[in-house]
């Protein structure tokens, strides 16, 4: 009898050590802020006009500050979509004129932010 409840104490005592080290408190996970992309841009709005899909160059439209890249969609060749051009800051434009909204946006890679 006694020498059962010696047994079960030990287990008890190891089995408390195995608990404490093996648990972690996840603050790592939690405390560590989001890290921007490293390659990603940061242009004004006049550095972002080059980007209007001519002569080869990549297709940008910014919109709420984010920069999305267009250069692949088949919606907008040569940087041109239903009168739009892009290389600008279309935030009005396709809240208040398009009749899609900023939904099609998530489909669109996004490269960079416009910066103040
Ligand atoms: C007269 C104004 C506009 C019209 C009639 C128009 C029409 C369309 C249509 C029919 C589509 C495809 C359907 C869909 O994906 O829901 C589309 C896609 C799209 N539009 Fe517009 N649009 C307009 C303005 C704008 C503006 C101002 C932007 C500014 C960024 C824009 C960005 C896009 C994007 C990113 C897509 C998705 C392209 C893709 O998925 O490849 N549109 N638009």
């Amino acid at each position: 009898m006694k020498k059962g409840m010696y047994f079960i104490l030990t287990i008890l005592i190891i089995s408390s050590f195995i608990l404490v080290a093996c648990s972690s408190n996840g603050r790592d996970e939690v405390d560590t802020p989001p890290v921007a992309s490293e390659d990603e841009l940061v242009l004004t709005l006049d550095e972002l006009a080059k980007y209007n899909g001519k002569d080869g160059r990549p297709a940008y439209v910014a919109v709420d500050g984010v920069i999305y890249d267009v250069t692949d969609s088949a919606m907008w060749g040569d940087g041109e979509h239903n009168g739009f051009e892009a290389g600008k800051d279309l935030t009005e434009e396709i809240k208040d004129v398009s009749p899609h909204g900023v939904s099609v946006l998530s489909r669109m890679p996004v490269v960079g932010t416009v910066s103040e």
